[in-house]
């Protein structure tokens, strides 16, 4: 399948979603919304497929934010009827119960920075920036910026990025908890799909509820949420990857796993 804004590529079990405008910083327009529905769409139901990767054609950035271009002259009414940016929440963050990386290349500001915070977490390379610099624009977060950022580096960062519009670097965004990773950025795809592949090795249903428990801690009370850790481990147990994953242990060697 090929898209007007986005390249698809199968790596063995893991997809390789590449942003593709790099004329625009791979800004993030209704059209790129529309391919990467299309695109995680096809890897949740593809049962070859275990991880997926994210990452920005070019150098220079991951993506440079929301079109600015699109938004400069919309009627604000048309922002509100469209229910503008609800889409990547509903359609891309909760559509998709695969775990998937954000492989951040350089700039990630606005729309970009919220994107890769959609990932279940985050790479970066050396030369990444972060920011949410909406503010200058007269706006302000609309992808989940002032919530997501809030929940991964703390109130007073938050604070700090989205009222002065700065960027981050990465070995801040390391020492802040927004980035799992910093690596060269020759090394930032190697790397992000060497852990794409190892997550996709995993016995399926434990790396999806595995991605499900820890998303359930921002959503819940600690009491309710270690409830529903419980259950789910439970769940597990009744799994054939489990009997697998147990007597694979005891006999020493490799697990083959069902998703069953
Ligand atoms: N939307 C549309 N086009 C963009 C863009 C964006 N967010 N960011 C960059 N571009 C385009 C530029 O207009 C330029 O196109 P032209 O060559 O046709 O003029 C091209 O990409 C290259 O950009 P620059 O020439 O500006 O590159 P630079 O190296 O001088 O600067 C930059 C890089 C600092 C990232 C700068 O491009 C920039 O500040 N971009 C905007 C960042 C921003 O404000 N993002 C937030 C957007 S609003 C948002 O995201 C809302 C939300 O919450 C979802």
């Amino acid at each position: 399948m090929s898209y007007e804004t986005i390249l698809v590529e199968k790596k063995d079990n893991v997809t390789l979603i590449t942003l593709n405008r790099p004329q625009a910083l791979n800004a993030l327009n209704s059209q790129v919304l529309a391919d990467l529905i299309d695109a995680f769409a096809a890897f949740e139901a593809d049962a070859t497929q275990g991880c997926a990767v994210l990452t920005g054609s070019g150098e220079k950035a991951f993506a440079a934010g929301a079109d600015i271009k699109e938004m400069s002259d919309k009627p604000s009414a048309e922002f509100y009827s469209q229910d503008f940016f609800a889409g990547w929440t509903s359609h891309v963050v909760k559509a998709t119960r695969k775990p998937w990386i954000a492989a951040v290349n350089g700039f990630a500001l606005g729309g970009g920075c919220e994107l890769a915070m959609m990932a279940d977490f985050i790479i970066a390379s050396e030369n990444a920036k972060f920011g949410q610099p909406e503010i200058k624009l007269g706006v302000a977060p609309g992808m989940g910026g002032s919530q997501r950022l809030t929940r991964a580096v703390g109130k007073s960062k938050a604070m700090d990025m989205c009222l002065t519009g700065r960027m981050m670097d990465a070995a801040e965004a390391e020492r802040s908890g927004l980035v799992s990773r910093v690596v060269p950025l020759d090394q930032l795809l190697d790397e992000a799909l060497k852990a794409a592949s190892a997550i996709a090795g995993m016995p399926p249903l434990a790396a999806m509820m595995n991605k499900e428990m820890v998303n359930i801690a921002f959503e819940t009370t600690l009491d309710a949420g270690l409830v529903m850790e419980r259950r789910m481990f439970q769940v597990l147990t009744a799994t054939e990857d489990k009997a697998e994953g147990m007597a694979a242990f005891v006999e020493k060697r490799p697990g083959v796993w069902k998703g069953k």
